[in-house]
């Protein structure tokens, strides 16, 4: 069975000693059933012609940017969300330099700033450009925006020195290429509850009393669900980041809002991630006129929320259970003790004793707790933090085949 039948790859040659490599990924690639279209840099041709790649992939290759394809559209429009994975194999320092930069002065660089579709990047340079300080920033920029890395490899290298920089093989750029492929597909059919932000419990029409959350955590889940073929509902408290598309949206401000809507939705998922940062305490009541200033202060009754999580528990809804454990100290023993308190088979748990590295934060440091054990992460972005997440999920919990 051919692993990329149907599926239609445009790959990226960017100009250095490696672009012969590329022509055997090409055959490679065609060879597993994959629609291949090729975009060359300038200086890519330089070292093979675009002959070689179009006699491989029976597809024309193109190198201009102001060239029009056969239906009178502009190429580099159309193509970016047609492809299923964009490879750009070999990646020069320069063209890595472009995509993080946001310049965008030829076919491929024009491409990736259109981009819809998943890429994958095979860097090629000298050692010493690939440890440059550019470079490094470059890379880890594109990794936060959801670039995939293949390589480099090290070896000996075009320029005579040994080192970190050689382009990764073909064997093994096309078997990453596989595997993102099935990852972009691993939810399909799931159906996924995701709650994120923070609640307002009210004290008065312009007072509020909230927990510190931005929903970017909880937004980024239901993002990369969304992308892995999930059919995801976010159920979320106010926040300022814009809805994505393709996702069924519940806007809530309360924690009893919250809790009604979850348990609204919950009878018919798979499963539910718990990310929001739902207030534990309420007025007791909500005074209908803003409250005036008063020597010596005011008081607030408060009452205890319904924890939403112990109800769905309770309840038997939600599919697989994953919480958040936001903890200023004992991190793992208070994270297992919501595991059982609330009957989860997840808690993500999070060290917020310095609480700006981590509330509006990009970046998250994450302990994935379950019954049997934990897992710790390196700091990564709030991106790639959703996606091991989900990555355990599926793995664990949702994988119906072994293929
Ligand atoms: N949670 C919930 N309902 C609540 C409060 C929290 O479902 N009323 C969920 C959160 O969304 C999170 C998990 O429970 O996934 C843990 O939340 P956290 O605020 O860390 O814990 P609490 O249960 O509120 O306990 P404490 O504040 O005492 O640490």
């Amino acid at each position: 069975m051919k692993r990329l039948q149907d599926k239609k790859i445009l790959l990226g040659v960017s100009g250095g000693i490696a672009v012969y490599k590329a022509v055997e990924l090409l055959r490679l690639l065609v060879k597993e059933g994959a629609d291949v279209s090729v975009v060359m840099t300038k200086n890519a041709e330089r070292f093979v012609t675009p002959l070689t790649f179009e006699t491989l992939s029976l597809n024309p290759v193109r190198t201009d940017m102001f060239s029009m394809s056969e239906r009178g559209k502009i190429s580099h429009i159309e193509d970016p969300g047609l492809a299923d994975l964009i490879i750009v194999a070999p990646a020069t320092g320069n063209i890595i330099g472009k995509f993080a930069s946001g310049i965008a002065d030829d076919l491929l660089s024009t491409i990736f700033m259109a981009l819809a579709s998943p890429i994958l990047i095979a860097p090629a340079m000298n050692n010493r450009m690939w440890r440059s300080p550019a470079v490094v920033r470059n890379v880890s920029r594109l990794k936060e925006w959801g670039a995939n890395f293949v390589g480099p490899a090290t070896g000996d290298l075009a320029c005579g020195t040994a080192g970190e920089g050689r382009l990764e093989t073909p064997e093994n750029i096309l078997a990453t290429a596989i595997a993102l492929l099935k990852k972009g597909e691993d939810m399909a059919g799931i159906n996924l509850l995701v709650t994120a932000g923070g609640t307002h419990e009210y004290i008065d029409p312009v007072r509020f009393i909230g927990n510190r959350s931005s929903g970017k955590m909880g937004y980024a889940i239901a993002s990369a669900a969304k992308r892995r073929g999930a059919n995801v509902t976010l159920v979320t408290g106010p926040t300022d980041i814009p809805p994505p598309e393709g996702i069924n949206i519940v806007q809530v401000t309360s924690a009893n809002e919250m809790c009604e809507a979850v348990l609204a939705i919950a009878g018919g998922v798979d499963a539910t991630i718990m990310a929001a940062a739902v207030a534990d305490f309420s007025p007791v009541s909500q005074a209908g006129s803003k409250i005036k200033k008063e020597e010596g202060g005011i008081s607030l009754q408060l009452s205890k929320n319904r924890d939403i999580l112990k109800e769905m528990s309770k309840a038997g809804i939600g599919g697989v259970m994953v919480g958040f454990a936001a903890e200023t100290e004992n991190l793992i023993a208070n994270a297992r003790k919501k595991l059982k308190e609330k009957g989860l088979q997840l808690v993500v748990a999070n060290d917020v004793s310095e609480p700006d590295k981590v509330f509006g934060a990009d970046t998250n440091k994450v302990v994935l707790v379950e019954a049997e054990g934990e897992k710790e992460f390196p700091t990564m972005s709030k991106r790639e933090a959703a996606s091991v997440i989900l990555d355990r999920l599926v793995q664990r919990y949702l994988k119906v085949s072994n293929d």
